[in-house]
């Protein structure tokens, strides 16, 4: 099978690649447009894997996305391309209109036409996978699950400009019959995660003796899931999953952000005593997000019935990797910062 993955040189687009590599013999083309998110750079050169392709094109571009669909003929597509980050989406949000719903609306027609075109059993064979986030379901109190069927309640630009993109996948469903699933995740965490993210950003600032600023009292809690579960989950449900199906994904992992960043500190502390003390000491609590969602939390049982997938690894194995992993590759992370973000407050400009 040759699969078309959207945003592959990003966070979760490039442990998808990574995953399909080492368990399936797919072949991919690789898209993405390269913005400052794009942190897997090894997938844009020729030499990287003679199983990939890597195409440098933006989904804002109708035209030069059906030439990638002519030229490759994929039979399936994994749609991760997206501008991602909740902060710059309060100070710009049209990039993420541009981005996640027009960019997605045109990824959907020039999959429908080459879908169009294929004969029948490739056409039933075809799938169209939309990578989307719990954050489209708003805001949970103290208690209760996002579902499959919760309704739609978005509070960000970026939450908004998903929910918009999972309907308009779900549109082209029922209206044309392209055959698509659509996965709805929690916070993922692990290698290669952009510093702008709160794990990142805390263990670099940690490493650095820089302040740990934490939103508002911490007290707002995530469901964290290693990344390498979700790339799992991810094929699972391309290969397995039904088609016209939502699943969620979630690590069953939930965590108030005061308690993750404490854990951090704590790794950090075993594993590279510092002089001053714990790093704790260096928690700064800072205004809040505007808009700030207070819990996300998933309920994963569909997935785990129809599909037989759980996450292999639990908070604290995934983030001991993953501190390790940051440990061991600063080079990584130093050259992003360089380049695009570093470590500066967004997304404040609505409290101006
Ligand atoms: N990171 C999370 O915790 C999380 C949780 C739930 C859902 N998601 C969804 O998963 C997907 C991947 O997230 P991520 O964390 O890997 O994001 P990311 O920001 O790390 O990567 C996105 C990639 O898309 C590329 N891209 C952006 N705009 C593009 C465009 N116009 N054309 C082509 N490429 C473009 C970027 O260059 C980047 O490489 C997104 O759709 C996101 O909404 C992420």
């Amino acid at each position: 099978m040759k699969i078309l993955v959207t945003g592959a040189a990003g966070f979760i687009g490039s442990a998808v690649c990574r995953h399909l590599l080492a368990h399936t013999e797919h072949s991919i083309v690789a898209l993405d447009s390269l913005t400052y998110a794009a942190g897997y750079l090894d997938i844009t050169r020729h030499s990287f894997n003679e199983r990939v392709s890597f195409e440098k094109v933006d989904i804002r571009n109708l035209d030069e996305l059906t030439r990638v669909f002519q030229v490759h003929q994929p039979n399936a597509v994994m749609h991760l391309a997206a501008e991602s980050h909740v902060d710059r989406s309060i100070d710009g949000p049209l990039a993420f209109i541009a981005t996640n719903v027009v960019g997605t609306a045109n990824l959907l027609e020039a999959a429908k036409h080459h879908w169009s075109k294929l004969d029948q059993v490739s056409r039933e064979g075809f799938r169209f996978h939309h990578i989307s986030t719990d954050e489209v379901f708003g805001s949970l109190g103290t208690t209760g699950f996002f579902s499959e069927s919760t309704p739609y309640s978005p509070n960000s630009p970026y939450s908004a400009s998903k929910a918009g993109a999972d309907h308009l996948v779900m549109a082209w469903h029922h209206t044309y019959g392209l055959p698509v699933v659509v996965t709805n995740c929690s916070n993922n965490y692990g290698p290669y995660h952009f510093p702008e993210k709160l794990i990142p950003l805390m263990i670099i600032s940690a490493l650095e003796g820089k302040p740990l600023p934490v939103y508002g009292n911490g007290a707002n809690i995530r469901d964290w899931l290693f990344v390498e579960d979700h790339a799992e989950a991810l094929c699972l449900v391309l290969e397995r999953g039904s088609v016209g199906e939502k699943y969620n994904i979630g690590g069953n992992a939930e965590r108030a952000n005061l308690s993750v960043v404490k854990e951090i500190c704590r790794i950090l502390d075993e594993l590279i005593p510092d002089d001053g003390g714990s790093r704790e000491r260096l928690i700064q609590f800072v205004d809040d997000r505007p808009g700030h969602d207070f819990r996300y939390a998933i309920d994963a049982s569909k997935i785990e019935l129809e599909l037989g997938w759980r996450p292999r690894f639990t908070f604290e194995q995934g983030l001991q990797k993953t501190v390790r992993w940051y440990l061991d590759n600063s080079v990584w992370w130093q050259e992003l910062r360089q380049r695009s973000y570093n470590g500066e407050r967004l997304g404040l400009s609505a409290l101006k």
